[in-house]
């Protein structure tokens, strides 16, 4: 498959080109990344140079705003329904980056989900966006959600990815060295330039995380849902990234407190309901307040989970859920009483002007071959269903012929039919449709069990 972009960054131009990302010196004082060896070789790269990314927002940062998300799902046939989601709301701040935390178990995956779209049936409540419900058309088109489980191309390298990504993504007008630009921008401030020729199944568990980023990053989108980010390199970039005007919501399981500080606002779950939603710096007082001090030299981030697994009781749960009014209250936000209203921003964002500033997508097309990885990135608007489905048609239509061909020629003169040529040419054809037949039922059946493919 020949990539457009990789054409220009073929593996002489690249061959461990070092200083690109300028920033040597700092290294040593960079934490490695969690349960990551081969990272070890790369802690050259520090998240703070990503303040040279070129491609901030061009449009207005965006305030989202949730209210009574409920989200019950099925058991299974005679066995009820278990609702994970109890009503919840909050308030994501623009610029901000924002940590879902909680137990296991808590509905933080379920949370993002929602707000991110990826999750409808069995949902209640409403997301609004700049104080407007939110129309999922154009939702997708700024945000993106990169799950817990990376889902990328293993066997391409992470050039390849790249420059699959762009042609997918970037409008078609740009040229090969134009989507070289960006590829390089973003693959230099995210570290991982000195890697463009490893394979994405080779990338260690950090890399493979700042690759999904970088993927979703080449159509700029203003606000990114990151399911389970745990390592300092990761934060540390969607800090950055945050602070250059997108939203950016992680969840994290249970946090150091150096991680912790990292985050601008907490929202705390706790068995589907909100215990607190506020600044992090404000956490700590909130706790006071509720006459549930943190005990001193207790890591902030582990008093409020372990609350929020009941181990000081039950109450405690209570006391939380109804002093955040379920995540309504925004009395611990910096600030709060000048935090707009839904009709101040609305009023702060008229109509008019979201119809030129909508960020725009590219063409879609494309071949990838595991169902998960078809979700992600349809899900994240790489391309259409139809697109998919044609070109993995037209890539298996040349063995298919060969294949059929082969099939017809012995079928057919081994049951002694008379040889002529129209005779013949039917038989084929019919052939052929069935083939095209039962590989689009292979293809349903694989898509509706999810056959899981052992390699
Ligand atoms: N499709 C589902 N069917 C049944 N239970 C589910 C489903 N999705 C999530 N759950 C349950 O809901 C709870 C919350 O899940 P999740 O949001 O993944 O938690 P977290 O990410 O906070 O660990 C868990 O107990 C999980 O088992
Ligand atoms: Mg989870």
């Amino acid at each position: 498959m020949m990539l457009a972009g990789a054409q220009i960054v073929d593996e002489s131009s690249v061959a461990y080109t070092s200083g690109k990302s300028g920033n040597t010196e700092t290294s040593a004082a960079m934490p490695p990344e969690q349960g990551s060896s081969r990272e070890a070789q790369s802690v050259d790269w520090n998240p703070a140079s990503a303040q040279g990314l070129h491609m901030v927002p061009k449009v207005d940062p965006v305030d989202i705003h949730f209210s009574n998300i409920t989200c019950t799902v099925k058991l299974g046939i005679n066995k009820g329904s278990k609702q994970i989601l109890h009503g919840v709301n909050g308030r994501l701040r623009p610029r901000q980056l924002i940590a879902i935390m909680g137990p296991s178990g808590a509905g933080k995956s379920t949370l993002l989900d929602v707000l991110s779209g990826y999750r409808i049936t069995g949902v209640g409540g409403a997301v609004f966006i700049n104080g407007r419900g939110r129309i999922m058309k154009r939702f997708k088109r700024m945000s993106c959600y990169i799950q817990q489980d990376d889902r990328l191309q293993g066997l391409l390298t992470v050039g390849e990815n790249m420059a699959l990504a762009a042609d997918l993504k970037l409008p078609t007008k740009l040229d090969k060295y134009e989507k070289g630009e960006v590829i390089e921008d973003i693959l230099t401030n995210l570290g991982l330039y000195e890697h463009m020729n490893t394979r994405g199944a080779q990338l260690s568990g950090g890399q493979r995380k700042r690759l999904s980023i970088a993927l979703e990053l080449i159509n700029n989108p203003l606000i990114i849902g990151l399911d389970s980010s745990s390592c300092t390199q990761v934060v540390q970039l969607c800090q950055t990234l945050a602070h250059q005007g997108r939203t950016i919501i992680c969840t994290v399981h249970q946090p150091s407190a150096s991680l912790f500080a990292l985050f601008d606002q907490v929202y705390v779950l706790a068995a589907g309901r909100c215990m607190y939603q506020g600044t992090t710096k404000n956490l700590v007082p909130y706790l006071q307040q509720a006459g549930i001090p943190c005990p001193k030299y207790h890591n902030p981030a582990d008093y409020i989970i372990e609350l929020s697994c009941g181990e000081y009781g039950q109450d405690k749960i209570d006391l939380m859920a109804n002093k955040s009014e379920n995540g309504k209250a925004l009395d611990w936000f910096d600030d709060h009483q000048s935090i707009p209203s839904m009709e101040g921003l609305r009023k702060l964002v008229p109509l008019s002007v979201l119809r030129d500033t909508e960020p725009t997508g590219g063409d879609e097309e494309t071949i990838p071959n595991e169902m998960s990885i078809l979700s992600k990135e349809h899900f994240n608007r790489w391309y259409s269903l139809g697109s998919y489905y044609i070109s993995i048609t037209i890539v298996d239509l040349p063995i298919s012929i060969v294949g059929c061909a082969v099939f017809s020629v012995i079928v057919y003169t081994m049951s002694s039919q008379p040889l002529e040529i129209a005779r013949f040419s039917m038989f084929f054809a019919i052939s052929l449709y069935t083939v095209l037949v039962a590989q689009s039922f292979g293809l349903m059946i694989g898509a509706v069990f999810s056959v899981v493919e052992h390699s």
